[in-house]
Order: structure tokens, then C-alpha cells, then sequence
């Protein structure tokens, strides 16, 4: 897609379409707006007074332009942006993945947008040209007829007295970072016969090298050496090999002192049947979004290196395949994580929690000083939160404050459950040091959080549970039903915000 960002009326652009956010309650009375509608022939204040649009995020009216009038182009799309006052870079995101998605509809092929941000001119643009990347990404790679074959190629991007400089800035960014949604949101959705671990793990090696990152693929026979026992139990059950994805981001000027180094690790189960407690087969076809936090890791670490950020991060993703089979895991079987804890695993379905562990204690043994994990760890977080808010917990209110309030600037919610010495008794063993699932329909997604903080030493540490978050099961205006590539934005603002 091609972008470019102008600071001149937009009315100038050459392009098949003009989109415009309209605030709730506003009237075509300040200034950008009168001058538009005198070039639009009174058609912004007819469509505002008639409540025609009402500026609700979402909303949208189409206005053909005829005559053309004084504008090139011959239809406006007015864009609703919700309270001016709240209105910021999320609110830009949608608005400008609805005109996308819009006049995708309409067979446009190229518009200017306008978002009417107060704000940064760079951030306004940037957020632009993301949505106008991952609003038009859909779920038909594998279809032979019907594939969506309408597409936007071009955006302008019109802020009012932007410096070239912002503009450049803006479009380069939003370009990286909606590309690097949208890898994620592409592994999400790839089939688990295609997107094996082996296969995320070439996916990943692959990536980094296009964008200069070190990739370092650890294989079971590694891993049986560093005794990762809960990690290699999961993967017992599967033909596929496990496989422990490393990717190192270090920058050319590393401004961190004291050796502070964040670590992004994420649950990669490109399938999740349950193991021998197999999961019930209606809906089980979902389970191939169980990777989403793997992946979710290997988009943020995409865009990091693009972004290039002074500040080093590792990401880690384990890969793999949770199959019952002759040799899986046993309800009752007892294993050895890396750290020396042993896990007697009651249910082979609260698998991600025993991946996890090993993940996490590698990451520390890497140097990581703060962890973020993420994972569709827990069916209970849809119960408690939906597709809304991400759970959100750890040991570190800080570090948890900080990516809830990133979030809210993203647009991403984050919603924190506690943790506690009271919760952690409750997957005590009553044979060993820890077992993998707490009492029956009390605190599902609050027991994986605590399991995991077992391997967790010194590092500040967060857990972001995206079950509900990482797929969407209904089309949005701005976005696709499907893999949602959820957090890769607030976390590319928790790495940028520690430079
Ligand atoms: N991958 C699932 C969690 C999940 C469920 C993600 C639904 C997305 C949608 C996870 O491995 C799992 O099976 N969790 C169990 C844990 C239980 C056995 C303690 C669950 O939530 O039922
Ligand atoms: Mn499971
Ligand atoms: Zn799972």
C-alpha cells in the first residue's frame, strides 16, 4: 500500500475519495470542517444537522459529491470519532480503519484522510496508516475463488501544518507496526498442519533475518539438557518436535545502565487438543489460535527492529504441539522443570502454564530483569473479562500499571486480577512441589498466573492472558473477525516508553 502524508487542505489530494472524522455533537463550524463544507457544497452541515451521522465511533455516511465542485474527488466519507476530548490515537485508529474497510466496500482505490487530531501530527499519522494496514487484512489466504479482491493501495494522510518530518516519521512507523500486526494476526490464523512448531520456528528465523534481528531456534535435545521437563512433557505427545524460538534485539546504541534487559515470552501451541484430558471435539478447531501469544511476541519483535528503539529486548516463543498419543502426558505423571520444581500435572489441558514455565525461567537465565508473558491460557478469562480486556497480573504493580495505562493509550484494555500467597497454596501438590490446575471452577485464570510465577526468581514479571482478547468473532467496522494481534502495540509503547 502506498502512503503519503500532506500538510496542505486535503481537498488538493488526488484521490478517488475524501474521509473526515466527525465528533459526536459537533457542528460543521470549526474551521477545517466550513471550509471543506463550502467546497462541499453545504453537504457536512446538511448530514450533521439531519443527524444523519452523529459522530459515534463507527459511524459513517457516504456523500457523492455531485457536481464534483471544487474537490477532485467525487465522494466524502464522513467518519464518526466519538468525544473530541477522548479523542487520541485510538480513536484515530478506528476511524481510520473504518474509512478503509468503507470504501474498500465501495471499489476506492484511493483516498485522503483526515483524522483532525489535536495532538502530534507524527502519531496521528502513524496511527492512520496502521489502521489503514490492518483494517484490510482478511481471513481468505487460503481461498481459491473469493478472495477479497477489492483493495485500498493508496492513503494521503492530511494533518493541517505538519512538518515533512512528521509526516515521513508517521507513515514509516505506522508502516512498520501494521505490517508487524498483521504478521501476527497471519500466524494466528494459519492451520495447524501448515504452522507446526518446526514451521513458527522457520517463520521466525525467517523474519528476523528480513529485518536484522538474531534468531537462535533451541531444539529438544537442548532443551532435555537444560532440563526443561514441564516444557518437553507437553511436547511428549506430539510427532511434532518442540521447538524454544529466541530472538535478540540489540540496539546499536544501548542506553540502559544496570544491565536492564525486558524479555517477551510467549505460549506458542500451534495446537491444542487437551492432550489425554482431550478437550471435547465442538469448537476444539479453535485451538489452533493457541499460539497467539507466541506469535504475538515475534510481530512485537518485528516492529522493535524496524523501530529501533535504544533499548534491548529478547523475545521468546516456545513452539509446541499438545497431542494425546501412547507416549503423551498422564493425568498424575510427575516432571522436573528446569528451575528444580517438580509439577504434578493433573490435567495434560492446562498445558500452557508448563510451557510457560520453562520459557520464563530461561528468559531469567538470559538476563531478563522484567518479563512479559502472554498466552490464551485460560477458557476462565473469556468467563471473567471477554474479548474486551486482556487479564492482566504479576509481582510488579508497576510494571502491570504501566502496560494498563499504555493500553488505555493504545485503545487496548487491560484488566488486572490479584494475585497472593492464598491463591498460590491452592496448586500446592499434595506429592510435589506444585501441581498445574487449582480446585475446580474457582480462580482459572488466577491459577495459571500463579503456576507461573513459580518460575519466576527475581525479574519483574507480568502475565497478559489473551484468551478472549487474541480473536474477535465478529467483524468490526475497523477490523476483520478473526486473530486480533492483540498487545503488539501497547507493547512496542512499554519498550519505546524504558528507552
Ligand atoms: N488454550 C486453552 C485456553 C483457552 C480456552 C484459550 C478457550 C482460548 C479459548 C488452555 O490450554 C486450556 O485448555 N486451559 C484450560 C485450563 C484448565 C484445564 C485448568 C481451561 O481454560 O479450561
Ligand atoms: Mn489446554
Ligand atoms: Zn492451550
Amino acid at each position: 500500500m502506498d502512503f503519503q502524508g500532506i500538510s496542505s487542505n486535503f481537498s488538493e489530494a488526488g484521490v478517488e475519495a475524501l474521509a473526515i472524522t466527525i465528533f459526536k455533537g459537533e457542528k460543521a463550524t470549526s474551521s477545517d470542517l466550513k471550509e471543506l463544507d463550502k467546497l462541499a457544497g453545504g453537504h457536512i452541515a446538511a448530514a450533521i444537522k439531519s443527524e444523519e451521522i452523529k459522530g459515534e465511533p463507527g459511524d459513517t455516511l457516504l456523500v457523492r459529491l455531485n457536481p464534483k465542485g471544487k474537490l477532485k474527488a467525487g465522494l466524502l466519507l464522513l467518519v464518526g470519532a466519538g468525544d473530541e476530548n477522548e479523542y487520541s490515537e485510538a480513536g484515530i485508529f478506528v476511524a481510520a480503519g473504518t474509512a478503509t474497510r468503507f470504501l474498500r466496500k465501495c471499489n476506492v482505490k484511493s483516498f485522503a484522510f483526515m483524522p483532525r487530531s489535536k495532538g502530534s501530527a507524527a502519531v496521528a499519522v502513524q496511527n492512520s496508516v496502521q489502521a489503514a494496514l490492518t483494517s484490510q487484512f482478511e481471513l481468505d489466504k487460503y481461498k481459491t475463488k473469493d478472495k477479497n479482491s477489492k483493495l485500498v493501495t493508496k492513503m494521503v494522510v492530511c494533518v493541517n501544518g505538519a512538518s515533512n518530518g512528521e509526516l515521513k516519521i508517521g507513515i514509516s512507523r505506522g508502516a512498520a507496526i501494521g505490517d508487524s500486526m498483521n504478521f501476527t494476526r497471519d500466524l494466528a490464523n494459519e492451520p495447524p498442519n501448515i504452522l507446526t512448531p518446526t514451521e513458527m520456528a522457520k517463520r521466525a528465523s525467517k523474519m528476523a533475518a528480513e529485518v536484522g534481528l538474531k534468531c537462535e531456534v533451541i531444539d529438544e535435545a537442548r532443551m532435555a539438557k537444560m532440563g526443561m521437563g514441564s516444557l518437553l512433557s507437553v511436547s511428549k505427545g506430539s510427532d511434532e518436535p518442540a521447538k524454544l524460538i529466541v530472538i535478540r534485539y540489540t540496539p546499536a546504541k544501548n542506553k540502559v545502565k544496570n544491565g536492564d534487559l525486558l524479555a517477551l515470552v510467549g505460549k506458542g501451541i500451534t495446537f491444542d487438543t487437551g492432550g489425554i484430558s482431550l478437550k471435547p471435539g465442538e469448537g476444539m478447531d479453535a485451538m489452533k489460535y493457541d499460539m497467539s501469544g507466541g506469535a504475538t511476541v515475534l510481530g512485537t519483535m518485528r516492529a522493535i527492529a524496524l523501530l529501533k528503539p535504544s533499548v534491548p529486548v529478547i523475545g521468546i516463543v516456545a513452539a509446541v504441539e499438545n497431542m494425546p498419543d501412547g507416549k503423551a502426558s498422564r493425568p498424575s505423571d510427575v516432571v522436573t522443570a528446569s528451575n528444580g520444581k517438580t509439577i504434578e500435572i493433573l490435567n495434560t489441558d492446562a498445558e500452557g502454564r508448563l510451557i510457560l514455565a520453562d520459557a520464563v525461567a530461561y528468559a531469567e537465565k538470559q538476563g531478563a530483569t522484567r518479563i512479559v508473558d502472554m498466552a490464551t491460557l485460560t477458557g476462565a478469562v473469556i468467563v471473567a473479562l471477554g474479548d474486551q480486556n486482556t487479564g492482566i497480573m504479576g509481582n510488579d504493580q508497576g510494571l502491570i500499571d504501566e502496560i494498563v495505562s499504555l493500553g488505555k493509550e493504545t485503545g487496548e484494555g487491560f484488566w488486572q486480577l490479584p494475585l497472593g500467597a492464598e491463591y498460590s497454596k491452592q496448586i500446592r501438590s499434595d506429592i510435589a512441589d506444585i501441581k498445574n490446575i487449582g480446585p475446580r471452577g474457582k480462580a482459572g485464570t488466577i491459577m495459571g498466573a500463579v503456576f507461573i510465577q513459580e518460575f519466576v526468581d527475581k525479574a519483574k514479571w507480568a502475565h497478559l492472558d489473551i484468551a478472549g482478547t487474541a480473536w474477535h468473532d465478529a467483524v468490526r467496522p475497523h477490523q476483520a473477525k478473526g486473530p486480533t494481534g492483540v498487545a503488539v502495540r501497547t507493547l512496542i509503547k512499554l519498550v519505546e516508553s524504558s528507552q
